[in-house]
């Protein structure tokens, strides 16, 4: 997956660099900064010295010694003052920098902390949204892996409104079995027979507009259609391409392919939603999109629920959908 969010100590990740939130000094400190030379050894430091320093916003590069990466970037992040200081152009620059070093160094896995959220006081929700948005952008021009690592879940908190918000959602709805209405009539005339005479009316027939039959033999026609078949069909009525989709999903590449060459691939239920969420699709196309690959959204699933109070609020973002469902100690879109 191009964009994952894990809960880990970043000198255990196993990735071609990883990202340290260092001082101008680059002579190391505490935090991240600490544990990440603790982890390399003397080595890293004995490198670092010879770097000369680096500027805030900016990055460099070293070996990574004893860690399992193959280097190390080093980047400067703002210390937050007021949030009018410069600080989110300046911690732009360094997830931007740092992805620039990375991929000239042709990396395809990297992975960054929550930068200036500690000792330098950035809040941690604004960082990490900073965070996804400049990984987001770089992700759509390239092929590479980026992990934002998160070492508290604190950092993982979304606003307390939007919490507050899906957890009364998730409260109304929950277990409330939908009712369809056709049915359920049906099933009132059969079970009270008298009921309805006693009204003085004949079982009411069924109210439900009936398809032309163009639209009707259309549908027929989907019946059949395989996952894969629907996912590509939308994204020509979409009007987009397949690259936009699948990066939209927060879908690799080779994930992708794999759906586009075989007409009965069955996706995971995260990676059926990631479409749909990228699709824009709304909660009825989404359910019959899920149906090909076997799935539903039910009411007794909190996971289904967050998906459900998304997408009925129009808000097709799966970074901003994976934040909450972290939040909520759920599975992440697109894994
Ligand atoms: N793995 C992943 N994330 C971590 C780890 C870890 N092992 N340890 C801490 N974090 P900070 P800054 C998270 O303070 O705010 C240093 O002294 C932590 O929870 O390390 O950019 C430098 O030398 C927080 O969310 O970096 C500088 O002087 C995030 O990493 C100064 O701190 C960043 O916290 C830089 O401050």
């Amino acid at each position: 997956m191009p964009l994952e969010i894990v809960r880990n100590d970043i000198t255990k990740m196993k990735v071609d660099a990883i990202v340290n939130a260092a001082n101008s000094s680059l002579l190391g400190g505490g935090g991240v900064d600490g544990a990440i030379h603790r982890a390399a050894g003397d080595g890293l430091l004995a490198e670092c010295r010879k770097l000369g320093g680096c500027k805030t916003g900016e990055a460099k590069i070293t070996g990574a010694y004893r860690l399992s990466a193959k280097y190390v970037i080093h980047t400067v992040g703002p210390v937050y003052v007021d949030g009018r200081s410069n600080e989110r152009e300046l911690l732009e620059s360094c997830y931007r920098n740092s992805l620039a070093m990375a991929k000239k160094k042709g990396c395809k896995t990297v992975a960054f902390p929550l930068i200036s959220s500690g000792v330098y006081g950035y809040p941690k929700d604004q960082a990490l949204k900073v965070a996804v948005d400049v990984i987001g952008d770089f992700l759509l021009g390239n092929e590479m892996t980026v992990y934002i690592v998160i070492f508290d879940k604190a950092s993982f908190m979304i606003g307390e409104k939007l919490f507050s918000d899906i957890a009364q959602y998730i409260d109304d709805n929950y277990a409330e079995e939908h009712t369809d209405h056709c049915r359920e009539r049906m099933r009132m005339n059969r079970a009270m027979p008298f009921a309805s005479e006693a009204l003085d009316s004949a079982p009411m027939p069924c109210q439900c507009p009936m398809p032309p039959e163009d639209e009707l033999s259309a549908k027929l026609k989907r019946m059949d259609e395989s996952f894969s078949q629907m996912l590509l069909r939308k994204i020509d009525e979409k009007g987009m391409t397949d690259a936009q989709c699948y990066k939209k999903a927060n879908i690799d590449r080779k994930l992708f392919s794999k759906i586009r060459s075989d007409v009965n691939y069955k996706p995971s239920k995260p990676t059926a939603i990631a479409f749909a969420i990228s699709l824009e699709l709304s909660l009825t196309e989404t359910e019959d999109m899920l149906k090909k690959a076997g799935f539903a959204l039910s009411r007794s699933n909190k996971f289904d629920i967050i998906i459900e109070y998304f997408i009925s609020r129009g808000i097709y973002d799966v970074f901003e959908i994976n934040k909450a469902l972290f939040a909520f100690d759920q599975s992440l879109l697109g894994a």
